[in-house]
């Protein structure tokens, strides 16, 4: 069972013994959690090598960790990591996207949507995002890359993931307690039923979390 306190999980993918010896190892990295993790808080890190194979194993580490918990977008932090690298899975994407240094350039419009985060599992919101976002990054092999989702999800994830990075989570933006909601495990948007961890963060937490701004002013 995992739990938030196990270090890794290590789940054979495939194996092919004893013809091929041929072995695929992904490890499952420990969630961090909204309300728990102060790591979600912390800005990340920009990346300076790129031929470094911590570096790929990392992006691999969390590729399988987004599978894992069901998700279309992983920011390092939330797996324990300030590393400023986050990787996306969005439906209509073949392969999975690794975005090193990933920077909004610019933003256009506002538009209303639903969103989650694993970070907070079984809750969901209704915030204010952009409609166009601009975005650049590196790519594993060092090479930039640059991005543009016009109303689309991967307009959202842009945003998303870049808040991440910058220690901020999507309950930030929610301009009433009442936009927040519980969802049932499974059913949150993208989700397909598997495995989940436990929910850790109460609506306790995330309601004296959410008060905190307002606190300030
Ligand atoms: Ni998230």
């Amino acid at each position: 069972m995992l739990t938030p306190f196990t270090s890794f999980r290590i789940v054979v993918r495939s194996c092919q013994v004893p013809t091929g010896y041929t072995f695929s190892i992904m490890s499952i990295l420990p969630m961090h959690y909204f309300g728990r993790d102060q790591i979600l808080r912390e800005k990340a890190r920009k990346v300076r090598g790129f031929n470094d194979p911590a570096l790929r194993k990392l992006a691999e580490d969390m590729i399988d960790s987004m599978y894992y918990y069901s998700g279309v977008g992983l920011a390092a932090n939330q797996i324990g990591s300030t590393k400023r690298i986050c990787v996306m899975h969005l439906p209509d994407d073949e392969d999975p996207t690794v975005l090193i240094n990933l920077e909004i350039t610019r933003k256009e419009g506002e538009r209303e949507v639903t969103e989650g985060c694993l970070s907070l599992p079984g809750w969901q919101g209704y915030i204010l995002r952009a409609e166009k976002v601009w975005a650049h990054a590196v790519g594993l092999d060092g090479k930039p890359v640059r991005y543009k989702g016009v109303e689309n999800l991967l307009a959202q994830a842009l945003e998303h993931e870049c808040d991440h990075l910058d220690g901020k989570l999507f309950v930030d933006y929610l301009r009433s307690k009442d936009d927040l909601y519980e969802v049932n495990q499974g059913e949150e948007e993208g989700g397909e039923g598997e495995p989940r961890p436990v929910r850790t963060a109460s609506p306790e937490e995330a309601t004296v979390e959410l008060q905190s701004p307002a606190e300030r002013e």
